[in-house]
């Protein structure tokens, strides 16, 4: 496949980075997942603002403006026309000697883009529902941030896959906080409820798009500390991101969630989020 890299169009099996990257020394940069829907990025506004967020939050200078960037995730997916895919944006702060502090002269960021067939849950795993474990969040104190510094989140994603399931919940001090690569919601008596945003979530783009779509749709949505507890004894629990959608769980460290069968406040989000897919 074709992918962007500091300005050039390469094969990927040609794309090279320096060694002393930055990226690849401290993983010192940002990264972004646009989920592409027939040829158009989802959502694009929010995860450009993401992104700049991202940046400006580790003194990044953004490379691009808006619409450079909206070109530059154009030229890379436009080869796979009406394909449905997934956009992977990484920007790390460039080259420079090594040393931890932002070096004194000015860096050119690096700039990497590629896309990848968006593979999304089958409805056979839509209609079962899929199954997590539970551990403690052991990352740091800044997850607001799309860091590609992701040693916790590996090690989150490995525990689940240890286990054979889609992903870790994770709590912090006794609190749900987010899962490996996807928000984390419950239901309970028919309220959607997730952890308020913060630093200690990822706001993932999906979770503006939910409190959308509930407003839409009258469901009620309240953002709020989450005790484990509620967790276990939830109606229904859901995972979302750019790449699971909305997905429901129904079976967190081998014990069945609600009646075990994805719920109706899944059933009406999936429903509203295919809609407002075009
Ligand atoms: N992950 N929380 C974390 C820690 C994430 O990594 C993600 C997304 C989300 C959901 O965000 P969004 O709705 O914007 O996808 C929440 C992407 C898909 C990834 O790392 O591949």
């Amino acid at each position: 496949s074709i992918v962007y890299l500091n300005g050039v169009m390469t094969p990927l099996s040609e794309a090279r980075i320096p060694v002393l990257d930055r990226g690849f020394i401290f993983g010192d940069g940002v990264y972004e997942v646009i989920p592409i829907y027939a040829g158009n990025a989802f959502r694009a506004q929010h995860h450009m603002a993401r992104l700049f967020r991202s940046l400006a939050a580790i003194g990044i200078p953004n490379p691009h403006n808006e619409p450079e960037w909206m070109a530059l995730i154009n030229q890379v997916v436009a080869p796979y026309g009406k394909d449905d895919q997934m956009v992977y944006i990484h920007v790390t702060r460039g080259v420079a000697k090594r040393g931890h502090a932002f070096p004194k002269e000015a860096l050119t960021p690096t700039v990497f883009i590629m896309t990848n067939p968006l593979v999304l849950p089958s409805d056979a795993v839509r209609d079962k529902g899929v199954s997590c474990v539970t551990m403690e969040d052991q990352r740091w104190l800044h997850c607001e941030i799309k860091s590609i510094s992701l040693l916790g989140n590996v090690l989150a994603a490995q525990h689940a896959a240890e286990h054979s399931v889609v992903e870790a919940i994770q709590f912090r001090d006794g609190f749900l906080t987010e899962a490996s690569s996807s928000n984390v919601w419950i239901v309970n008596n028919g309220v959607l409820m997730a952890p308020p945003k913060n630093n200690l979530i990822l706001e993932g783009i999906r979770y503006s798009l939910i409190e959308e779509l509930c407003a839409a749709n009258n469901i009620a949505f309240v953002a709020r500390r989450i005790e484990r507890k509620e967790v276990m004894e939830a109606d229904e629990v859901l995972l979302s991101s750019a790449t699971k959608e909305i997905l429901p769980v129904t079976v967190i460290d081998g014990k069945t969630i609600g009646n075990g069968q994805p719920g109706p406040i899944y059933q009406q989000l999936y429903q509203a989020y295919q809609g407002a897919k075009f």
